[in-house]
Order: C-alpha cells, then structure tokens, then sequence
C-alpha cells in the first residue's frame, strides 16, 4: 500500500499561540521560526494579542520579552491584569520581561534587544510597535531594511518575533510605511469593522510562508480571557 502523502504543512514545526481559534486558521499554529507582523486599526487588539502569546509562552516555559516604544509597562501589566491576574508573577519569577524602550538610535537598539535576548535566554519577543523606527531614520527604505535585521537578529537566537504594525484609521493598507509587510514571514492584521452603526472585531491572516492558511475575515473577540477567534464563523452573515 502506498503511504499516505503528509501535507508539508504538517512537516512544518509550529508554535502554539495561546489564542483561541488562532492556531486552527493555520493549521496547527505559526510555523516556528517565523518573524510576524501584528497589524491593525488602533483599539483593534495589537498589544493584546502579542501579550497573550507571551502570556503563554512564559507559562509554558519560554521566556518572553515584550519591548515596548510607547505605552509604559506599567500600563501594559495594568491592562493585561483582566486577562491574566498571575502576570505579575510570571514578572517577578523572570519568565516575561517588559522593556521600555526610550533610546532614539538604531545601533543601540538593536544591540539592547541581543543584550536582553541573551539575559534571559527568550523564546518569544514583541516589539509594540515597529512605527517608531521612523525615529531611527529619514528614508522608508532603511526602514524596511532595519524590520529584516532585526527579523534576522531575532532568527538567529532561536526565537520567535512579534513585531506591532499599524493601519491608519480608514485607509486601505496593511502599514504605516507600506513595506512592512513585505518584510516579514507572516502578517496577520486586526480589525475594527463598521457593521449597522456599531463595530465587530475581525482578524484575518494575510500571509504566512511556511503553512496553509485561512485566508477569509474571521471574527474576533476580546473578553475575559483575551482574544478569541471564531474561524468556522463569519463575519457578515
Ligand atoms: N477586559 C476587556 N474586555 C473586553 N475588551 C477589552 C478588555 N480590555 C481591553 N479591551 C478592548 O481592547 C482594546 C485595546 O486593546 P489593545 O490595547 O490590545 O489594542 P491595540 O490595537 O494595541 O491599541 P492601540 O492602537 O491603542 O495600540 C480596548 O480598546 C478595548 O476595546
Ligand atoms: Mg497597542
């Protein structure tokens, strides 16, 4: 008898989000390795949705290092408490760190985040949010090649990276800069949707190298327990 082709997908080694519904569009989760870009509409879940993946990480035993450009981590802990009330726990034992990033040139940032990736040994890092490299540079190309070596950096420890994008309110495009997404393995953008004078959240993932994917709007949720995602649901029915 003929063995049974496995998918390539299936071959594929994969990470478990730690969001519900999340790992289901792709087909057992994010292929390991893979550099995502985390997108959205603001309010749309982006800071959520990275902390939720390090939440689990860190419970799982990957060390998580969350860097933050603009709010504070005080904030972040603050608003992720309804999520998760042992967060400060996984603080205080060293499995999920929160930097603050306040430095306004590239070389040492890039070299904080090696520093602090070797610390601690991580497994999973975010950056919230990569629109503040315009404070490193003038040209949008330098940032587009910034979003790579730092992709590349994150590669080379091992770990698996987050980087926050954003969508400006009403407009048709993935990013701020438009390159973005073209810069990373996967994009997966959040939404805010206007639907009979209300908004619906929705997720959809845009591109993902490495795996078979859903490619439609799913819709999405933030409760108690973060982000849920409906992927056999749709959004306009
Ligand atoms: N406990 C909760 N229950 C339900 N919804 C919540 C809860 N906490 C936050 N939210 C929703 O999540 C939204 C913010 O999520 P988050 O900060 O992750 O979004 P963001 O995309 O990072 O926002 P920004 O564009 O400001 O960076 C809030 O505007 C609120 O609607
Ligand atoms: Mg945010």
């Amino acid at each position: 008898m003929e063995p049974v082709e496995t998918k390539k997908s299936e071959r594929v080694a994969r990470i478990t989000s730690g969001i519900t519904g999340f790992d289901e569009i792709l087909k057992g989760g994010i292929p390991s390795g893979d550099i995502i870009l985390v997108t959205g509409t603001p309010g749309s879940g982006k800071t959520t949705f990275c902390m939720q993946m390090l939440d689990y990480g860190a419970r799982h035993g990957e060390r998580g290092l969350y860097f933050t450009l603009e709010e504070s981590a005080k904030d972040i802990i603050e608003q992720f408490k309804t999520f998760d009330k042992g967060i400060e726990d996984l603080i205080e034992s060293g499995m999920l760190k929160i930097v603050e990033v306040t430095l306004t040139d590239y070389e040492s940032f890039k070299g904080m985040i090696m520093e602090e990736m070797e610390a601690i040994d991580a497994k999973r890092v975010a950056i919230d949010s990569i629109t503040y490299f315009q404070m490193f540079f003038a040209d949008i190309m330098s940032i587009r090649k910034a979003i790579i070596e730092v992709s590349q950096i994150i590669k080379n420890h091992n770990c698996f990276g987050l980087m926050v994008g954003e969508i400006p309110y009403g407009e048709n495009k993935l990013s701020s800069f438009g390159v973005e997404e073209f810069a990373v393995d996967g994009v997966v953008a959040l939404y805010l949707m206007e639907k009979d004078g209300s908004f619906i959240r929705a997720m959809r993932v845009v591109k993902m190298r490495n795996t078979d994917h859903l490619t439609k709007f799913c819709p999405m949720d933030i409760n108690e327990k973060g982000i849920v995602i409906y992927p056999n649901a749709e959004i306009f029915t």
